[in-house]
């Protein structure tokens, strides 16, 4: 579905992303992991064709600006302006307006993905006055009715407390059946069941493969310049301190 090969980005002269290969599956579940600064966003916005790069990348066979269509991209900080009262429905609704027009469908959408993420009851209200993790739910719900084929998720648990952030995880479980989904997350230990393969990221690539070959005490400590401890238990393995927030 997607391939990555020789991809270096900069942003005037300073090297975010180093040589980066690998390529991946579709349908499959790729997460994302590296420090702050990493270049994780930069990567996930390269693919959405909005930061020019050296080197190839293969979408789905095309170049990234070609098939921006068929991607679904829930950013790591989304911006709505708050001073506009938006219900909670427009919010979804808005770029399916765009793209299906017929208004009918659009809502019949709409309020799929809000009963998908446990928020249809919320149709009408202001989005404003929801909590930070409703607003992400939504937010999901949003990037989700556009029904693509890839889905990018961005930080999606940052807001989220423990039953949303196992709700989403189930509901990306069900839908990478048959879409591709690539998420960036400081914490690996919730996703470790669903999880096809892991790329570790710090401007140049520490590692590819799957989680039980690639999440080593070696590969973490090169990640993030600190030992990180890691419990194995048949195919899966954990990191101990779970959510890791270190400055390389
Ligand atoms: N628009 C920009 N202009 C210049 N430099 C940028 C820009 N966006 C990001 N950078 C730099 O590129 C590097 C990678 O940033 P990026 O946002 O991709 O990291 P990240 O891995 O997503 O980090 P975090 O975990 O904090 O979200 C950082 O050094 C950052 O300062
Ligand atoms: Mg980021």
């Amino acid at each position: 579905m997607i391939e990555v090969r020789n991809l270096t980005v900069k942003y005037d002269g300073h090297v975010a992303l180093e040589n980066l290969t690998f390529s991946l599956e579709h349908p499959s579940f790729l997460v994302i992991l590296g420090p702050n600064g990493a270049g994780k966003t930069t990567l996930l916005k390269t693919f959405l064709g909005l930061i020019p790069y050296e080197g190839e990348i293969r979408i789905f066979g095309k170049e990234p600006r070609e098939v921006r269509n068929l991607l679904g991209y829930m950013p790591q900080r989304d911006r709505i302006n708050r001073s506009v009262p938006l219900r909670v429905k427009d919010v979804v609704m808005m770029p399916l307006l765009v793209t299906i027009g017929l208004k009918k469908e659009v809502v019949k959408r709409a309020r799929e993905a809000l009963r998908g993420v446990g928020m249809e009851k919320y149709w009408n209200a202001d989005f404003r006055s929801l909590s930070g993790g409703q607003q992400q739910r939504v937010f999901l719900a949003r990037t989700l009715a556009r029904n693509p084929k890839a889905i990018l998720l961005d930080e999606p648990f940052s807001a989220t407390d423990v039953a949303t952030k196992m709700a989403v995880i189930k509901i990306l479980h069900r839908l990478k059946r048959e879409r591709t989904i690539i998420l960036v997350t400081h914490d690996v230990n919730p996703l470790v069941e669903c999880t096809d393969k892991v790329l570790l990221l710090n401007r140049k690539m520490i590692g590819f493969g799957r989680l039980i070959d690639v999440i080593t005490e070696e590969n973490m400590e090169r990640l993030y310049g600190t030992r990180v401890p890691i419990i194995r238990r048949e195919n899966v393995c954990y990191t101990v301190g779970g959510d890791i927030h270190v400055r390389p």
